[in-house]
C-alpha cells in the first residue's frame, strides 16, 4: 500500500505518564514536546504531506484552570522554541478548530506562526487546537444556513462536497492513519468527518514517550492493512 499521505495523531497519555513518576501532571505535558519534535522530524524524513496533532480539545476547558492554563503556556514556548527550525524545514505550520476562543497572547503567537510559515511547501503540520469534531460540523451547519437564508446557497445543492467545502481546512486530505497514543480506543471527538475511511492504529505508548520507532511501527500496520472504501479493494 502507497505511504499515508496525512497522519493524524490524538497525544494522549501525558498524565498518565507524569503520575507513574510521581510528578504534576503538567510535567507530562512539558515532556510532550520531545515527542512531538520526533514525529515532526520522522514526517519529514518519510515525505509523509501532512501531520495534524491533536493537542487541546473543545472538551478539554473543563480541566482545573491551571493545567488549561499551563497548555497554553506550552504552546506558547514550542513556537519559540521550534519555529526557527521549523522554518528551515520548509514546514507550514496550520491551525484547525475555535482557534479564536484561546488566549490572547497564545492566539497571537500561533497566528504569527501561521503567517510566518506560510509560504512554506513542505510538511503541513496541523494544530488541532480548542477543536471539536461536532464543533466543526455545527459550524459548516451554521455557514451553510446562512448562504441558504441569504439566498447565494440552494439548500437542493447541499451535498458532500458542500458540507467538506466548509470545514475548517477544506484543501487538507482526509487522514489516512490516524494514531491514538496511550492504549484508549476511542475518537474523543477529533475529525469524525474526516476519518470516515482513516486506518486506526492504538498503541500503548503514552505520548511522552513516542518516539521515531513507534511511527515506523504504525506505518508497518498500516502498510499491512487493505483499504476497501466499501468497495472490493
Ligand atoms: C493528552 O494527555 C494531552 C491533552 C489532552 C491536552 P492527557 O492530559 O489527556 O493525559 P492522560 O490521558 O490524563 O494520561
Ligand atoms: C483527547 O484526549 C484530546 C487530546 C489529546 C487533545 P482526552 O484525554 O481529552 O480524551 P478523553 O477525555 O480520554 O476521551
Ligand atoms: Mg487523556
Amino acid at each position: 500500500m502507497s505511504a499515508p499521505v496525512h497522519i493524524a495523531i490524538v497525544m494522549d497519555g501525558n498524565g498518565r505518564w507524569a503520575r507513574a513518576r510521581g510528578l504534576a501532571r503538567t510535567e507530562g505535558h512539558k515532556a510532550a514536546e520531545t515527542s512531538i519534535h520526533e514525529a515532526v522530524s520522522w514526517c519529514g524524513e518519510n515525505g509523509v504531506g501532512f501531520l495534524t496533532l491533536f493537542a487541546f480539545s473543545t472538551e478539554n476547558w473543563s480541566r482545573p484552570a491551571a493545567e488549561v492554563t499551563l497548555i497554553m503556556s506550552l504552546l506558547r514556548s514550542f513556537i519559540s522554541r521550534n519555529l526557527p527550525e521549523l522554518q528551515r524545514k520548509n514546514v507550514r505550520i496550520r491551525a484547525t478548530g475555535r482557534i479564536e476562543a484561546l488566549p490572547a497572547k497564545a492566539l497571537a503567537d500561533l497566528r504569527g506562526a501561521v503567517e510566518a510559515t506560510q509560504g512554506n511547501t513542505g510538511l503541513q503540520l496541523i494544530l488541532a487546537l480548542n477543536y471539536g469534531g461536532r464543533a466543526e460540523l455545527a459550524d459548516a451547519a451554521r455557514r451553510i444556513a446562512a448562504e441558504a437564508v441569504s439566498g447565494s446557497l440552494d439548500p437542493a445543492s447541499v451535498d458532500e462536497a458542500a458540507v467538506a467545502a466548509r470545514l475548517y481546512l477544506p484543501d487538507v486530505p482526509d487522514p489516512d492513519l490516524v494514531i491514538r497514543t496511550s492504549g484508549e480506543k476511542r475518537i474523543s471527538n477529533f475529525l469524525l468527518w474526516q476519518s470516515a475511511y482513516s486506518e486506526f492504529h492504538f498503541p500503548e505508548v503514552l505520548w511522552p514517550d513516542f518516539r521515531k520507532e513507534h511511527l515506523d511501527e504504525a506505518l508497518k500496520v498500516f502498510s499491512s492493512r487493505r483499504r476497501r472504501f466499501g468497495g472490493l479493494g
